[in-house]
């Protein structure tokens, strides 16, 4: 593909009221209720969501693994429901701990085996597997088996395999999910050099790392319960979020958790920061995102955490990011949500789906 092709290309996603349903009992699981996207040829775009908010079923639709229950969806003008074969010839799909492949067979075996599936010859197969092996930077592991890798590795492997086939278009389901700082970095860097390499190869990218989905998305989408929420740029997004005061607030302790602070009037939302140190009994310094209407706000949360005994160690104003986004729209911030889970302290705010609260 040339840059003058991209122009005129189908858009690499396009997806109409799409509905996936899982038939389940003793209650049916609407996983998708209504997305509508286009994402162009070579774009990177994000999906961004909480825990079960229909990412992978969406995924799992545009590889054609699934059938949608109503709506449209193509890639690159291919049909997922009548044209499954042509979509898997210009795709591929790699997820984050994935255990694809053999364990007893080498890395350089292994994925020479996929280059057959993917209907390369023999001996371009190996010549492709050696070539990745290098891009990724796996030279080295090329004759150990594929069982003794580490989890690092194993992703830099199963990312050369989602490459093998030369796809247009590349799904990535959380692709750096527990990879260290690092091996992370390499995966992402690997992304972006396969993708700048030749215009129009397209990106479609899950992740629950926000700075991650910062990076590297020019595109958001924040998903959650099956739907939209909010699309745009990662700019665009964070500017929704302007209006309001956002500050990151640290205490020394904060019983009830940023629960009772995101039920006080003027309070858009309240979440632990994602850096805070593990916050177990003994923590001395809690850090609190929080998002008021207005300034004012601020003069309640201050006589709260008076009057819960807490003593505030710094409070600054910070540019918004991406989670503040998520938090206000979604209702909860990633790090809340497994606290809010532990201590079921009805520590769910939920500003988009206040009906649903009971659900979860
Ligand atoms: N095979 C299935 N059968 C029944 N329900 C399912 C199935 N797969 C997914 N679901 C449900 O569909 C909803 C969406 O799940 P999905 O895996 O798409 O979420 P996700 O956004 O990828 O979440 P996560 O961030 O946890 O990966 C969830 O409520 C899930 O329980
Ligand atoms: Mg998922």
């Amino acid at each position: 593909m040339t840059a003058d092709v991209t122009a005129t290309l189908p858009p690499a996603i396009s997806v109409a009221g799409l509905r996936r349903v899982y038939p389940v009992k003793p209650k049916p699981v609407t996983a998708l209720d209504g997305i509508d996207l286009e994402v162009a040829p070579g774009e990177f775009f994000g999906l961004l969501g909480p825990n079960g908010a229909g990412k992978t079923t969406l995924i799992k639709i545009l590889t054609t693994l699934l059938l949608p229950s109503a709506g449209k969806a193509s890639i690159f003008g291919f049909d997922v429901a009548t044209e499954a074969a042509k979509i898997r010839r210009i795709m591929n799909m790699v997820a984050g701990g994935e255990q694809s492949g053999y364990g007893i067979l080498t890395v350089r075996e292994q994925l020479w085996m996929f280059s057959q599936f993917y209907g390369l010859g023999s001996r371009e197969g190996w010549r492709r597997v050696d070539e990745l092996l290098d891009a990724v930077g796996l030279g080295d592991q090329r004759l150990q088996r594929v069982s003794t890798l580490s989890t690092g590795q194993r992703q830099k492997m199963n990312m050369a395999r989602g490459l093998l086939n030369d796809p247009w278009i590349l799904f990535l389901d959380e692709p750096t999910l527990g990879l260290d700082v690092s091996a992370a970095r390499a995966v992402r860097e690997m992304v972006l050099a396969w993708k700048g390499a030749v215009p129009g190869r397209t990106v479609l990218l899950t992740t629950h790392y926000m700075a991650e989905a910062d990076e590297l998305c020019e595109r958001i989408a924040i998903v959650d319960h099956g739907k939209i929420l909010a699309i745009g740029t990662p700019a665009e997004l964070k500017r929704r979020v302007q209006r309001e005061s956002v500050l990151r607030l640290e205490v020394n302790r904060l019983d009830g958790g940023p629960a009772v602070l995101a039920k006080l009037p003027g309070v858009v939302s309240a979440a632990l920061a994602a850096d805070n140190v593990e916050a177990g009994t003994e923590a001395q310094r809690v850090a609190v995102n929080l998002v008021l209407r207005d300034d004012n706000a601020l003069t309640g949360v201050m006589a709260a955490l008076g009057a819960a005994g807490s003593r505030v160690l710094g409070l600054r104003t910070s540019e918004p990011t991406l989670e503040d986004v998520f938090v206000e729209l979604v209702g909860r911030g990633f790090a809340d949500e497994a606290d809010a889970e532990a201590a079921n302290a009805g520590a769910d705010h939920d500003h988009s789906h206040p009906t649903e609260d009971a659900e979860r």
